[in-house]
């Protein structure tokens, strides 16, 4: 039996922390053993907010190393540049002329940037779901693993698909968010201020590239309170955030200690902190010292970026050839 075609993407906007790994790379280390991966860097994506052209190239290969660093196997796996694959803008003008002005204007996370970078409101932030959409749809892919702050960007995706197939024919399948064990991870950045992520302030986010110290660092000042004063009361989200952190780095008996003193309002938070932060540090140590030797090693990355582009456009090649033809481009 075939496997069944996952695909997702990572943009190369900077450093990729915790939320990136628990969100999304644990996923696709998961995936890559019973499903047909195609894993990619958005590149593209990532030009909504002009990056400075020396950067481009050290970030995409970050992103790669960092992959590999977290057990991603480009074996396994086609790990590719979404600029690697012209199939892909080629389908993305295609569904532009499906994707409507209002319906885009409408997406939240448009609507974000239009209030915060209000001096750079381009199109391709307007479209930025109609090239997620075709690079879902590049490969029919029937599962994307994505955090839950995308799923508003699959539904369109599915719009696009449906619409392409009424119009033209049965031809792409509708992707669906997945996750192992339906299991939505979403970290906190350590201030409990909304999602951990590339963009916040680097002193609440854990980046994969963190040093041991850094780490220390930044968990020690992660916001906690005086405690609970009643026994089981409800955990606020920051201290959600920390139980969950440690619930995905530290041992279990040590969760349940911390845990059980909550609960009968003796935690001292200092003393859990502590112990958070050596145990992530240990997470992290493994995945920050493969990813900085990888990186080291430009020939490899830039093999593995070929080899992953190839088995990328001998799938979006099948796609872009059957969509032409039903669109009624085929001349020759
Ligand atoms: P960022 O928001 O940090 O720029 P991306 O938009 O490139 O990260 O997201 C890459 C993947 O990581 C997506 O699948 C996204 O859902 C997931 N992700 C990002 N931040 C978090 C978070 N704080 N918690 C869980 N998943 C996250
Ligand atoms: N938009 C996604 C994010 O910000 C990144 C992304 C781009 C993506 N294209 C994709 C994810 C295709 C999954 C599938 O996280």
């Amino acid at each position: 039996m075939s496997k069944e075609i996952v695909v997702s993407g990572i943009r190369s906007t900077g450093h990729l922390h915790l939320g990136n790994y628990f969100g999304a790379i644990q996923n696709y280390v998961l995936m890559q053993e019973n499903y047909d991966c195609y894993f990619f860097v958005a590149d593209y994506h990532s030009l909504t907010t002009h990056p400075d052209p020396k950067d481009l190239k050290a970030n995409v290969f970050r992103v790669v190393a960092e992959n590999i660093a977290s057990g991603l196997n480009p074996d396994k796996v086609a790990l590719y540049a979404q600029s690697d694959v012209p199939e892909i803008p080629e389908l993305y003008l295609m569904l532009n002329m499906l994707a409507y002005v209002g319906e885009l204007e409408k997406v939240p996370t448009f609507k974000e940037k239009v209030r915060t970078q209000p001096e750079n409101v381009n199109a391709g932030l307007l479209t930025y779901p109609v090239l997620m959409a075709a690079d879902i749809l590049i490969h029919r892919a029937v599962k994307v693993p994505v955090g839950k702050d995308q799923e508003q960007h699959l539904e369109m995706a599915r719009n696009f698909a449906v619409r392409f197939n009424n119009r033209y024919g049965n031809f792409f399948p509708e992707p669906q968010v997945f996750r192992f064990n339906n299991d939505t991870v979403k970290i906190m950045s350590l201030d409990g201020s909304g999602k951990m992520s590339k963009s916040e302030n680097e002193n609440n986010t854990i980046y994969l590239s963190d040093s041991d110290d850094t780490i220390r660092k930044k968990i020690m000042k992660a916001k906690t309170d005086a405690g609970p004063i009643a026994p089981n009361t409800e955990m606020p989200d920051y201290i959600q955030n920390l139980f969950l952190l440690m619930h995905l780095a530290s041992r279990k008996e040590i969760v349940d200690i911390y845990r059980s003193q909550y609960n009968n309002c003796n935690i001292r938070y200092g003393d859990m902190k502590k112990q958070l932060a050596e145990d992530m540090a240990a997470f992290v140590r493994p995945i920050r010292e493969h990813a900085t030797e990888l990186q080291k090693d430009e020939t490899t990355l830039r093999m593995i970026l070929k080899e992953g582009a190839e088995k990328a456009r001998a799938s979006a090649s099948v796609t872009i050839e059957g969509a032409r033809k039903l669109i009624g481009i085929n001349y020759y």
